[in-house]
């Protein structure tokens, strides 16, 4: 498995820091123009004071190369966070400004922006007039904005299904990966987590020479089940052309073979999942990993294009290979689905993230599925990202100068998996996701302890200093995602540990390598990535910096003990 592809996008990542100085006059209707325009305003309210706005526009006036929406909230909201348009907020006043993209807004056209707010008190009262490039928005309002209000706690998608699959349930160790962790010296010591159960190729459905089959494992998990509830973990992980931005982990599967992904793959893991003997199981899958994220951020026209990602997302077979693996899965009622979300530093930045939860949404409802097939999300799967940064945050400055601009933050929205995850969460729901959807986070290789962790913030001498005196994460750079260097266990596998995250997970099971540091033959399709040679001096994904990859690697899904050593040395909380 193996992602990239980060970096922020031109400047759009930095509006909302700046906007608030720079725009609300510069752009006005074209001269002469006869104005006109509707809003239709919806606010959905998450509780704990968090709402979604999504605003459509429509311009009934002549046709507009650009415009400027404002408005006044009524009460104490905040936007938080905005997409399709810059935003910014002046005490209650709320400014947004077309993007080069949207500006165009035809007689008759319409556009939908949106944002993620917050508000102090107990109602969340819509604004009420709306100006469009300085006319006040009279057309036809609709009969009033609808407010729906929701909860975090429903269950997106019943069936036998709880609302908390981790909640009072015992979880699957692997017996496979457990051997291996137990013959290496103080291996006991984690040899009990549960870890994900990969099904990498088609061959992985019966069994491998690394792992037992599905059903093996699921036989197993009865056993260790012993009648109370329990939850076993797999990663579907086989799509067409897997893992389009890297080599490390390339598939068997040719970007166009579909129908072997659906026949070969998806309906007989579907079939061994609906066995009558596994219905008491909760079984939580992690869906693809690294395939939608790819397709945001690896593709023309971004500088971080790779071919094979663009031969992806113009065959539409990520898609729609997730949409039926969704649909199939999802129809076991015993079976949670988690679609994967990469992580912070890869889908932080505002360019990325609203795109990705569309994306996620548009596949949610591909192949004949639909968004009750998603239990949740996973954040982090076989990366690095710290859990929680607990010695800087994103709304920290510097004499001055922000934190989003140092260098290892660099314009990115979040600094730690757990902050990102959480506002992923919202950002599904304003995308069309259920209201009770929730997050996982892989926490397998994230505690960064050891000699080198930082025990404060840094200094205020600049804003580098500071963030990397206090940044848990010592990785040269967030895009940096092979065999770590310097990395060490996470937080052991835990359910619902904070708001919004129905468990942190060991989905990758440590000691596994993520990718070869040279070629090696091998019949699983996988190649040798730069990534993991650390003496590669890297590409744009991970803004050309060194890989930080530790030597020797085997084979991506390979047992490699030396990193295995290393995640138990620097372990967070230690061993
Ligand atoms: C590999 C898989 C392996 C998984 C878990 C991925 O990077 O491509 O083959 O099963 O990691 O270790």
């Amino acid at each position: 498995m193996k992602f990239i592809g980060r970096r922020r996008w031109a400047s759009a990542g930095v509006a909302f820091a700046t906007a608030v100085a720079t725009v609300g006059f510069a752009l006005s209707a074209p001269a002469g123009a006869a104005p006109g325009c509707r809003v239709d305003y919806t606010a959905s309210n998450w509780g704990g004071g968090g709402f979604g706005g999504k605003v459509k526009i429509t311009n009934l006036g002549d046709a507009l190369s650009s415009w400027t929406l404002k408005f006044t909230f009524p009460g104490s909201q905040k936007v938080t966070q905005g997409w399709s348009a810059t935003w910014s907020q002046s005490g209650a006043n709320v400014t947004a400004t077309s993007m080069s993209w949207n500006g165009n807004l035809g007689t008759g056209a319409s556009t939908e922006i949106g944002f993620n707010g917050s508000y102090t008190g107990s109602s969340n009262v819509d604004p009420t007039s709306f100006t469009l490039n300085g006319t006040v928005c009279t057309g036809q309002q609709p009969p009033t904005s609808t407010t729906t209000t929701t909860t975090t706690s429903g269950n997106p998608n019943p069936g036998n299904r709880v609302d908390n699959p981790y909640v009072g349930a015992k979880m699957y160790v692997n017996p496979d990966w457990s051997a291996k962790a137990a013959a290496e010296p103080g291996g006991s010591r984690v040899a009990n987590q549960p870890t994900g159960v990969w099904i990498d190729r088609i061959a992985a459905i019966t069994g491998t020479v690394d792992s037992r089959g599905i059903e093996g494992h699921l036989d197993e998990a009865v056993r260790q089940a012993a009648g109370a509830p329990l939850v076993i973990q797999f990663v579907i992980y086989n799509l067409p052309g897997r893992d389009c931005s890297a080599l490390a982990s390339n598939g068997e599967l040719k970007p166009d073979e579909i129908g072997r992904y659906k026949t070969e793959y998806i309906d007989p893991i579907a079939a061994i999942f609906a066995k009558p003997a596994y219905k008491d199981l909760r079984i939580v899958t992690t869906v693809e990993i690294d395939s939608l994220p790819n397709l945001v951020t690896n593709v023309t026209p971004r500088p971080t294009a790779v071919p094979a990602c663009d031969v992806m997302k113009a065959n539409g077979n990520y898609v729609t290979g997730v949409g039926y693996a969704l649909a199939k899965l999802g129809a076991v009622p015993n079976v949670y689905n988690y679609l994967d979300i990469g992580h912070h530093g890869w889908i932080g930045w505002d360019d990325n993230f609203g795109p990705t939860a569309e994306l996620l949404f548009q596949a949610a409802n591909a192949s004949g599925s639909t968004k009750a097939n998603v239990h949740g999300f996973i954040a982090n799967t076989a990366n690095y990202g710290a859990l929680k940064e607990p010695y800087f945050t994103i709304e920290d400055s510097v004499n001055g100068t922000s934190v989003r601009q140092s260098k290892w933050v660099d314009w990115n929205r979040y600094v730690d998996e757990q902050s990102y995850a959480q506002a992923f969460r919202q950002r599904a729901v304003q995308a069309g996701f259920d209201p009770g959807v929730g997050m996982l986070i892989d926490t397998s290789r994230n505690g960064w302890g050891g000699a080198a962790r930082p025990a404060g913030p840094g200094p205020k001498t600049s804003v580098d200093a500071y963030v990397n005196g206090g940044r848990l994460d010592r990785r040269i750079h967030t895009g940096n995602w092979c065999n770590q260097a310097g990395a060490g266990l996470g937080e052991r596998p835990k359910a619902a540990p904070a708001a919004g995250i129905d468990a942190y997970v060991w989905m990758k099971p440590p000691g596994e390598s993520d990718g070869a540091s040279k070629e090696i033959p091998n019949n699983e399709g996988k190649g040798a990535d730069k990534m993991c040679d650390p003496a590669y001096t890297g590409n744009i994904r991970n803004g050309n910096n060194m890989s930080g990859a530790l030597p020797d690697a085997p084979l991506s899904g390979k047992w490699f003990s030396a990193q295995f050593q290393e995640l138990m040395r620097n372990a967070y909380p230690a061993l």
